[in-house]
């Protein structure tokens, strides 16, 4: 059986699908991955981006931390994909328990998805450093320079830097979700940044779906592999077509 129809046939069978992805999925929303050829990691800086995005960096240099992520970490009027819509619809069905994201830009949210357990946390939260104040996206698109709160104190994103850990709570809400999953569809991630990455071991099913453009270091585990573009594959067998919002 050709592999849409697999992936179609398994999730018509399912209430119980996880989905765990990457910046691959943002892709065809405009937003660039980090490690394709065209993605962030391979585009020149003074630094290369993964020590600019660094809590070495953000301490030594907020100045130039803030210029970077402002140009190219906050992705201007992006709207959800069909793999985005895809996802929310199958948790509107009663068959997609959550979405596990390494990815900061909202989309799964934008496009109505209620669970969305946010690996790397997200533009959307910043928060200051002394007195700990809420602040949305406009606190850090509104300003120049390090942005400073209202008690003086610096305002920093709810991202997860280089060398900083991941959410605890978070986490172990992805591990009880992928432990107990009857079909985990990985997607649009290469699979190279830990911990994130070491979560699928906690997967216990034989229903395990790779839809990626390039190859990954899980692809051999995969029961399915789909190469493609995930907002294709997804929209096509969510029916989900182009013109959706
Ligand atoms: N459809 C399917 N796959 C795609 C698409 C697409 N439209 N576009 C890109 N891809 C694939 C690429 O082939 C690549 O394998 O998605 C993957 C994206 O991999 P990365 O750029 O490494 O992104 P990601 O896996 O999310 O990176 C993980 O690294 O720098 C950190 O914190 C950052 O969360 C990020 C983490």
């Amino acid at each position: 059986m050709e592999g849409i129809e697999l992936l179609k046939k398994w999730i018509d069978e399912s209430d119980n699908i996880v989905f765990f992805g990457g910046a691959g999925v943002s892709t065809e929303s405009g937003i660039p991955d980090f490690r394709s050829v065209d993605g962030l990691y391979n585009q020149q800086y003074d630094y290369p981006p993964e020590t600019i995005l660094s809590h070495t960096f953000y301490m030594r240099k907020p100045e130039e931390f803030y210029r970077f992520y402002r140009n190219k970490m906050i992705a201007k009027d992006v709207k959800p994909n069909r793999a985005h819509l895809a996802l929310a619809k199958l948790e509107a069905e009663g068959k997609l328990r959550a979405v596990i994201t390494q990815n900061i830009d909202g989309l799964h949210q934008a496009a109505g998805s209620r669970e969305v357990l946010e690996l790397h946390g997200s533009v959307l939260r910043n928060y200051c450093t002394r007195c700990g104040r809420f602040y949305g996206l406009d606190a850090i698109t509104g300003s120049e320079g390090v942005p400073v709160c209202s008690c003086g104190g610096t305002i920093k994103p709810d991202v997860v830097l280089y060398e900083e850990g991941l959410d605890q709570e978070t986490l172990q809400k992805s591990v009880d979700y992928i432990s107990r999953a009857d079909v985990l569809i990985i997607g649009g991630t290469s699979l190279t940044v830990y911990p994130a990455a070491g979560l699928i071991d906690y997967y216990r099913g034989r229903k395990l779906v790779l839809i990626n453009k390039d190859v990954t270091p899980l692809d051999k585990r995969a029961d399915l592999v789909i190469t493609g573009k995930i907002g294709e594959v997804l929209g096509e067998v969510c029916g989900i077509n182009q013109e959706e919002k």
